[in-house]
């Protein structure tokens, strides 16, 4: 009796009293959302299918829920599905041949400034200064796009584009990206034979407890 009432205690307490069956609802949700982001892989090989509307929002919707440094979120995406774009921005880069099948490519931009009114004058008018934090932020973008993919059932691959200039020049010039904003990655996405296996990266060996 004592055990029962103190786990429900603790339930109410860690969990804010939400019903008793919960645990199992949190479970089932963490089983799932282990399981997505131990499937996700880099799949490089795509049947050309189109990606429909409502999935390709549902990605962006996943991305954008990133965290950001105070909040910033100085992200923007460039969706392309057009064959000839895709030529457009993989220009010199014989490497990405092999993502023409793709179903969308999105690219992930970063606003590398922040337009605010400053701490010293908050009322003051808005002052365009570096946002330091803008890599951060969009990598944690660009994983929670792939992690959705996956989510969905296609694959996808994120491919390095900043901070390589040969690689980030023809993307700029075609997607005619302001000054301020950078193509961070260049994220390929598509339907898939689902041949590409997840690789098992645990490695406890990694982890130092208390120091290194
Ligand atoms: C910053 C970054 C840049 C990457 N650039 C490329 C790339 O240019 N081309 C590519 O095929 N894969 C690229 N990848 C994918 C990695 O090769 C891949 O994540 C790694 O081999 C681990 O495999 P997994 O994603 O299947 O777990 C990149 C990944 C990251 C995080």
């Amino acid at each position: 009796m004592l055990s029962a009432a103190a786990l429900l205690f603790g339930a109410c307490c860690s969990n804010e009293c939400q019903p008793a069956d919960s645990a199992a609802t949190q479970a089932s949700n963490a089983e799932a959302v282990m399981n997505n982001i131990l499937n996700r892989k880099s799949v490089r090989s795509y049947n050309g299918d189109t990606i429909p509307a409502a999935i390709m929002e549902n990605i962006l919707r996943a991305a954008m829920a990133a965290p950001s440094g105070m909040n910033i979120q100085p992200w923007q995406f460039v969706v392309l599905t057009d064959k000839s774009q895709y030529e457009t921005i993989f220009e010199g880069n014989g490497n990405m041949q092999k993502f023409m099948e793709s179903g969308a490519i999105v690219v992930v931009c970063a606003d590398t400034t922040v337009t605010r009114p400053t701490r010293e004058n908050p009322d003051g008018p808005a002052v365009t200064s570096p946002n330091p934090m803008w890599r951060d932020d969009v990598a944690a973008v660009t994983e929670n796009l792939l992690l959705a993919v996956e989510a969905h059932g296609l694959g996808a691959c994120w491919t390095a584009c900043y901070p390589f200039p040969n690689t980030m020049a023809p993307v700029r010039k075609a997607l005619g990206l302001p000054d301020n904003v950078v193509p961070y990655a260049v994220v390929p996405m598509g339907y898939h034979d689902g041949t590409t296996q997840p690789k098992d990266k645990w490695d406890p060996a990694r982890i130092h407890y208390g120091r290194w």
